[in-house]
């Protein structure tokens, strides 16, 4: 046997067996999207680096240690998407979506990301996103985190919601030099990360993980101090939105976020506090991104879920269709067996046929296994036998009246089950 070619570190295909899932939820995101009126806008996965440079920041982990760059062969720098919001202010400005309009988009895919691989960390994850355009109210953030708690409700996932606001740059610059003083004055007491952060991204000191650092960051300015009349009015104003919403946040002054471009809200659902990765969806508005990417000034607003940590917290799954009919052939009835199925499909009904060299016994394992509502066995040029899932037993019929007697089987079925 030739050597096997191992796959890439932290990037994962989904099997079969959890593909099944992924394929519910992402169908009841679907309905969730239309239910709020977003559209689905399909990105690339390649951008030029410099886009992300620009919207992420120069000084942040994804953009200076994370992204996946290359030369293409005309010698332009690319990189591989660590994230949505930066493709798809870039795509709504080249297609013309902003201008004097609002958009509410939706967008899912793989993103890339050069991390350390651990549980609910990859190298290649997926994010469901959504952005809200051309609305510069706490009201659409309101309605997105909304929209947020709904799906982690539906899907029975325990998260808490923190939010907190950054203000407007102004705010934050000011709020930076206090921060810049205060750690410089414990500078003895800092972590190495936090000293390397306070040079380069003094906000980022804020999000350190390492408990030993908990003390004198809780004692750190906090930003509200800094927050300018209109910041602190748009953030009681969202605040008090949520509130007849009916929607439950805590407020957390050193929520800060890894990427640059946002501005005021900042929102993040955090599971279960012992799980190192524990972020299940964040966002934020971000004003300033569409200018600063030579669009014309926009409202921004959004979020993203990051599907593998979604999936490993649902509890509460929705139904999928199954398949309906499985159908146990001989080698030499395979071909009737598959008029019958198309003629089945032509109903719209689902039908796999077994279609490999198999005894009766290992093709009735398959049968029950693939979770078929009804079993059809071919037994000769004659008839076949309907060997139902469930009490009912269909008797042997004809090969021609075998659509309508399967199709009954499965309209008294859907009757049951429904009931
Ligand atoms: P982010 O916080 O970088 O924000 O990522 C959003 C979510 O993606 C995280 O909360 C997490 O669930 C998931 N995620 C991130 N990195 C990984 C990874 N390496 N492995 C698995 N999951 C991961 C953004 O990307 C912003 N674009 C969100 C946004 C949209 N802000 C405004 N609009």
């Amino acid at each position: 046997m030739n050597r096997q070619i191992a796959g890439v570190r932290g990037v994962a295909a989904l099997l079969p067996v959890d593909c099944a899932p992924w394929a519910a939820v992402e169908e009841r995101l679907r309905a969730l999207m239309e239910a709020y009126g977003f559209r689905e806008i399909r990105l690339p996965i390649i951008e030029r680096t410099e886009l992300y440079a620009r919207a992420v920041g120069e000084v942040t982990d994804i953009v200076e240690k994370e992204m996946y760059t290359f030369l293409d062969r005309n010698g332009d720098s690319l990189s591989l998407r660590p994230e949505g919001t930066a493709g798809c202010v870039r795509a709504g400005i080249e297609g013309g979506l902003f201008y004097n309009q609002t958009q509410r988009l939706w967008y899912q895919g793989a993103m890339f990301r050069h991390e350390r691989p651990q549980k609910g960390r990859y190298r290649q994850f997926h994010q469901w996103g959504v952005e809200a355009y051309g609305m510069s109210g706490a009201a659409i953030e309101a309605e997105l985190i909304a929209l947020g708690a709904r799906i982690l409700r539906e899907l029975g996932v325990k998260a808490r919601l923190l939010v907190n606001s950054l203000g407007t740059p102004a705010c934050r610059e000011r709020y930076r030099d206090a921060l810049v003083d205060y750690l410089k004055a414990h500078r003895d007491r800092l972590d190495e990360d936090s000293v390397r952060r306070l040079d380069r991204n003094p906000l980022r000191v804020l999000d350190s993980k390492n408990p030993a650092m908990i003390e004198i960051l809780d004692a750190a300015p906090a930003i509200a101090d800094h927050w300018s009349a209109e910041s602190r009015t748009h953030f009681a104003d969202l605040t008090a939105q949520l509130r007849t919403l009916g929607v439950a946040f805590e407020v957390a002054p050193r929520l800060v976020r890894g990427l640059d471009y946002y501005t005021h809200t900042v929102f993040e659902w955090v599971a279960d506090e012992t799980l190192a990765q524990a972020t299940v969806a964040a966002g934020g508005r971000y004003d300033g991104l569409v200018t600063e990417l030579g669009g014309a000034a926009t409202a921004a607003v959004g979020f993203a879920i990051g599907m593998e940590r979604l999936m490993g917290l649902v509890t509460r799954q929705p139904q999928t269709l199954g398949l309906d009919v499985y159908v146990m052939t001989p080698a030499a009835l395979q071909g009737r067996a598959l008029v019958l199925a198309e003629a089945l499909r032509d109903q719209g009904v689902r039908v796999e046929v077994h279609l490999a060299a198999a005894s009766a016994k290992s093709q009735g394992k398959r049968a029950r296994d693939s979770g078929a509502r009804c079993v059809v066995e071919a037994v000769d040029e004659e008839g076949v036998v309907i060997l139902t899932a469930g009490a009912t037993q269909g008797g042997t019929v004809s090969w021609a009246q075998a659509v309508a007697r399967i199709s009954e089987i499965l309209g008294a079925k859907a009757k049951i089950d429904d009931e």
